[in-house]
């Protein structure tokens, strides 16, 4: 059994080994409909228990479906309908029960400690549904989404994230580093990513290009990201962080210094980050790639069990 928790603690060639699967899977399940269960039935018997601390749409029912076509079975609960926390039942016990019931737990938490202590507590594997410093399984997908529509290996495509270094651009940076891509973010002086984030990536001996300049940082992109200003576990003053922010919108403006087939991604919800025509837009592929989420969760699901084709 395995954890996916952070992308940076997974060898490039399991994250090569999920994207391929999902790819196959993808691909045979086309006249298939939303919840008729794949041929192999590779979760059959298998309970997955979803929690959320914090509010979810489309992690939550993506998951769902993901684990329904491997033909396993998922209950989701929030943080609060358990005795861990307010009940005062200790975390190690809490572990110990969603073990004995459960064959697989995925968590979305305020906290990465938490995350931790379950997986130290937990005999069965954990997802990381999104923590404050990382979301994994939203970055993997994107990457299968890129490579989907450009149809060509990301490493060979100019990526491009503008906006705020928060938990996706980690996981972005970190996806960057395994599978070897270019990728420029364009964001204000202050809010650059954390030295931590830098120092690993030059001790894994690669580069990520920061401008302060959106319109450089986005030249030349295939790929442009954005993601929401203010984060679910953002402990800020929030209007003063969307004024520092004012000048990294996505707009068509700044979508015409990008190579000409480029693509806009955005793994919702979004805010005022990017404007209607740049999200509603014919570059915009925002709704492919939540659909994506799907199929490539179900690899990662598979990877943790070991049954990756
Ligand atoms: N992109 C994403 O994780 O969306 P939710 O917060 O709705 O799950
Ligand atoms: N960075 C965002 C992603 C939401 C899916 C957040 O953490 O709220």
């Amino acid at each position: 059994m395995k954890n996916f928790i952070n992308i940076k603690d997974i060898p490039s060639k399991d994250l090569r080994r999920i994207l391929k699967d999902a790819k196959k899977r993808k691909k045979e399940r086309k006249k298939l409909s939303t919840l008729e269960v794949d041929k192999d039935k590779p979760l059959k018997g298998k309970l997955i228990i979803q929690m959320y601390e914090k509010p979810s749409s489309r992690t939550r029912l993506s998951f769902h479906l993901s684990i329904a076509q491997l033909a396993g079975g998922s209950i989701t609960i929030k943080a609060n309908e358990l005795h861990l926390g307010k009940g005062g039942e200790t975390l190690a016990d809490t572990a110990k029960i969603l073990s004995t019931y459960g064959d697989g737990f995925m968590l979305r938490t305020g906290s990465d400690k938490k995350i931790e202590d379950f997986s130290k507590n937990l005999t069965i594997p954990i997802i990381n549904l999104l923590s404050p410093s990382s979301h994994p399984c939203q970055v993997l997908s994107d990457v299968f989404t890129v490579e989907e529509i450009k149809k060509k290996p990301i490493s060979k495509l100019n990526i491009c994230w503008i906006g705020d270094c928060n938990n996706v651009l980690n996981s972005l940076i970190a996806t960057s580093v395994k599978l070897k891509f270019n990728l420029n973010v364009g964001c204000p002086k202050n809010y650059r990513p954390p030295n931590f984030v830098m120092d690993w990536v030059r001790k894994n001996k690669r580069k990520i290009n920061i401008f302060n300049d959106p319109k450089k940082a986005a030249k030349n992109a295939d790929v442009v990201f954005s993601d929401k200003v203010v984060s679910l576990n953002d402990k800020v003053n929030k209007t003063k962080k969307i004024k520092d922010f004012k000048n990294y919108r996505i707009t068509p403006s700044l979508m015409k210094v990008t190579r000409p087939q480029s693509i806009f991604l955005h793994c919702l919800p979004r805010g005022n980050e990017v404007s209607e025509e740049v999200f509603l837009g014919k570059q915009s592929r925002v709704w492919q790639q939540a659909l994506n989420r799907v199929h490539v969760q179900k690899s990662i699901l598979l990877y943790c069990f070991n049954k990756l084709r």
